[in-house]
């Protein structure tokens, strides 16, 4: 594993600018012989949806089936206007996902059809947080990439997902991401073709990480060879866990609808199966307490205890649990920038047993979201390619949050001057 310090590389980003300043990157000009295509993949909260509800569906309040019949519309898109028209029990109605053990799949509530509108735009996913100030979701990337003469459709691409399913580990089936993969596929290929047949460069944020690289995994060695010049992942969420999804799990999302309680956003988010994913495992956590309650502590070997204490349905626990942690390189040419420096919680006290109630947090290092040797025991395994001689780089970036780092310019830059040397 190599460990980069944040100046590394100066002189090829000179001799990029340089080309850049003469084929007039930044000034509109626009030169198709020179750039790699770009795929965006944003973190959870960014991808939008779209629902619509057919005679099937029951609403449990009558105003829930208000667009009954009158086809698609905006479901996740705009959490303003949510909270604004007294939407949210009717959201969370309408997001929840079924687990069907027949199928071993997960299915929206009978009469709720849902798609992910955009699929192919990097303009195609929205920020759902309207108070902040700063735009998240790659939109500071695709602005940068947009100056260097980068353009939607052509050298540009977005493959927003469903952020509730979860890709699945070999073996596991899930109808929406075989549907998904395909469509990646056919957007590498399409966005190759389009620029004489240059391989694509992915770009993914957080959760997005999480869903390329098991794109990624899946495709056969030879057209990855063929398709995919660089991976960028920026913080994406390791399979070795993170605390938030055990607080996320136990007291309700908090980062998800700015303004709503999150225990009103629980019962939703615990029939995710997105949300079952990435639990601190016993790989990276070990056997410390990590919930601590008045009764009973538990480590990363007592979920079949805490899931059960927390109310989960039983066949979804049996999944949870038979899931194996597998961790494949890419082997494709990869970059990883993950912030450090951060306090990160990694271990919660619920006082008196109480899940409804915001526990108190015992902090640790890594970019708030998540834990540092987390992040470190992902990257050695990530890095195992490069026993075969594939490129892997790990960036840490001091002080750089789990979102700001797509954010802020100082980290923005880093993650730029990454892209611009994978178009080299
Ligand atoms: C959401 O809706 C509010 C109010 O209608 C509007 O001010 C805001 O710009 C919208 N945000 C997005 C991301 O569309
Ligand atoms: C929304 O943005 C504001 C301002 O940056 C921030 O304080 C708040 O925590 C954000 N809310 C969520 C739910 O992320
Ligand atoms: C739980 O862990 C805490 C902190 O490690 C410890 O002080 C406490 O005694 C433990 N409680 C139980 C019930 O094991
Ligand atoms: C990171 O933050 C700490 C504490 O605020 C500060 O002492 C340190 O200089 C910062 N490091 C960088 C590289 O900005």
């Amino acid at each position: 594993m190599a460990i980069v310090s944040p100046s590394a590389d100066l002189a090829a980003l000179l001799t990029f600018l340089i080309i850049c300043l003469i084929h007039r990157c930044g000034a509109g000009g626009y030169d198709a012989e020179f750039y790699h295509p770009v795929i965006l993949i944003p973190g959870f909260t960014c991808p939008n949806l779209e629902a619509r509800l057919t005679d099937a569906y029951a609403p449990s309040l009558p105003r829930c089936g208000a667009f009954k019949g009158k086809g698609w519309f905006p479901l996740w898109k705009n959490t303003s206007d949510l909270v604004r028209q007294d939407y949210v029990p009717c959201f969370d109605e309408q997001m929840r996902l079924v687990y069907d053990p027949t199928l071993k799949d997960y299915r929206n509530l009978p009469g709720v059809e849902t798609r992910v509108p955009d699929f192919g735009s990097a303009h195609g996913f929205t920020s759902k947080n309207d108070s902040s100030r700063t735009p998240t979701c790659l939109t500071r990337v695709r602005e940068e990439l947009e100056l260097l003469g980068y353009r939607d459709g052509k050298t540009l691409f977005g493959a927003p997902y469903d952020p509730r399913h979860a890709p699945p580990l070999p073996g596991q089936p899930s109808k929406v991401y075989s549907d998904y993969f395909a469509r990646v596929k056919d957007l590498v290929e399409r966005a190759s073709r389009k620029n004489q047949n240059r391989p694509v460069i992915l770009v993914a944020h957080s959760f997005g990480g999480k869903v390329i690289l098991g794109f990624v995994n899946r495709t056969p060695m030879p057209w990855r060879k063929k398709f995919i010049k660089h991976l960028v992942l920026v913080s994406p969420t390791p399979p070795e866990g993170f605390m938030g999804v055990l607080t996320n799990l136990a007291s309700g999302p908090s980062f998800l609808v700015p303004s709503v309680p999150p225990l009103l956003l629980r019962p939703m988010w615990r029939t995710f199966a997105s949300t079952l994913l990435s639990l601190p495992s016993p790989m990276a956590f070990g056997h410390r307490p990590i919930v601590i309650t008045k009764h009973r502590n538990y480590s990363a070997y007592d979920y079949k205890d805490f899931l059960t204490t927390l109310g989960l349905n039983t066949q979804i626990v049996q999944r949870v649990l038979s899931m194996k942690l597998r961790i494949d390189p890419p082997m494709v040419p990869t970059t990883y920038l993950n912030g450090v420096g951060v306090k990160t919680p990694e271990q919660v006290v619920y006082r008196d047993g109480n899940f409804d109630v915001p526990p108190e947090k015992v902090y640790g290092d890594g970019d708030g979201t998540m834990n540092l040797f987390s992040v470190l025991a992902f990257v050695k395994e990530l890095s195992r390619q490069q026993q075969v001689d594939i490129p892997f780089k790990f960036i840490e970036i001091a002080n750089a949050t789990h979102s700001d780092i797509v954010v802020q310019e100082h980290s923005l830059k880093k993650v730029m001057d990454v892209i611009l040397e994978a178009n080299r």
